[in-house]
């Protein structure tokens, strides 16, 4: 997927520089006057999404970071494709990997018939990703809210940003830094990967050709490694999940001591703990959980942060801009 150069850096710079002045707009408590419910009915609709399958929580996290990260989070991950418009649902990281798409559709509904046309789908992202860790025992903070939603979406822009599995800590904490994000803050967000599970598809030359070797990485613990070769065995179904780390529906500090017993599940995880650029903060975060959940809050905000500044609106449906009627959509 994408090299370091890849990620457009005048269009980063761009971002940041919108970034300062817009981020000053989102404040907490933005609906309280419009839609005082708008919190508390987020929160329901996810706790019963957790109920009825319960990575789902951890499938829609995943969606701030990427949101926020193609062209700030401004709701441009949920566009569906149009005849005009590649979207971003099937970029290089996000096909056949971002899911739950629905919880985000039930939690807009719900809002919709509460106070139409008012909670932005982008603002809906950031809820969810929060009350998703609340919910799974991490931590519950305070949200920034006020964003529009985007009137397009870039898939190419997302398949050159978003990072691959087989990244690096020195790439990531370069990637990272383009945001405005620390090496601590891309530690403290990586273990997001705490909660939900990921595919064979992401970790299959890792296990069997790391770096063009031929043979696995060998930065994993043999018992964990041979553990993931019966899961994914070669010429298996790379489709199939394994838990991203050892308590994948509690959000813990379990993820950062898995690192450190090289039972990292993608390369991108694991190498937090082999490099010693990130090492210092896996470590940190392995003995200390609330260290770890006031940085990963810190980072959270601070992703939340990232706006493009561009024109938006507050769509009806958070799959299509609302100059495009619905019913055109479903005939094309
Ligand atoms: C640091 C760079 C990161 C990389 C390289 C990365 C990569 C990945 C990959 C490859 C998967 C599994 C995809 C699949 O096999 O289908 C995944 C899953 C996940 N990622 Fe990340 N990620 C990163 C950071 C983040 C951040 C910052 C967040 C959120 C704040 C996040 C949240 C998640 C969650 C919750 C899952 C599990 C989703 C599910 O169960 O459906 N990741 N990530």
């Amino acid at each position: 997927m994408a090299p370091p150069s890849a990620v457009p850096f005048t269009a980063v710079v761009l971002l940041l520089v919108a970034t300062a002045a817009a981020s000053a707009q989102l404040r907490p408590k933005y609906y309280s006057q419009t839609c005082p419910d708008a919190e508390r009915i987020v929160r329901e609709v996810m706790r019963k999404a957790m109920i009825r399958e319960p990575r789902s929580v951890a499938s829609v996290m995943r969606f701030q970071f990427h949101d926020c990260f193609v062209n700030g989070c401004d709701g441009s991950l949920l566009l569906d494709d149009t005849p005009t418009m590649l979207g971003e649902k099937l970029a290089l990281s996000n096909i056949n990997s971002l899911r739950s798409f629905e919880v985000v559709d039930e939690i807009k509904d719900a809002l919709e018939r509460a106070c139409p046309g008012v909670v932005s789908c982008a603002d809906i992202v950031i809820m969810a990703a929060r009350d998703a860790v609340a919910l799974t025992g991490g931590p519950d903070w305070e949200v920034k809210l006020g964003r529009k939603d985007s009137l397009t979406a870039s898939q190419e822009d997302s398949s050159n940003i978003m990072p691959s599995p087989r990244s690096n800590a020195t790439f990531l904490i370069n990637l990272f830094a383009k945001f405005n994000l620390s090496a601590r803050d891309m530690v403290a967000l990586s273990g997001s990967h705490s909660i939900g599970q990921a595919r064979c598809f992401s970790i299959m030359f890792r296990l069997y050709n790391q770096s063009g070797t031929g043979k696995p990485d060998p930065a994993m613990d043999p018992e964990y490694r041979l553990k993931l070769d019966k899961l994914c065995p070669l010429g298996g179904d790379e489709n199939v999940t394994g838990d991203l780390d050892a308590t994948p529906r509690v959000f813990d500090n379990q993820y950062f001591k898995d690192l450190v017993a090289g039972r990292g599940f993608l390369n991108s995880d694991q190498t937090l703990y082999t490099m010693a650029e990130t090492r210092d903060y896996v470590r940190a975060f392995s003995k200390d959980q609330i260290e770890f959940f006031k940085a990963f809050v810190e980072g959270m905000i601070k992703m939340g942060d990232l706006l493009s500044g561009r024109p938006g609106e507050i769509r009806k449906n958070c799959r299509v801009v609302n100059s495009w009627p619905v019913d055109i959509l479903l005939e094309s």
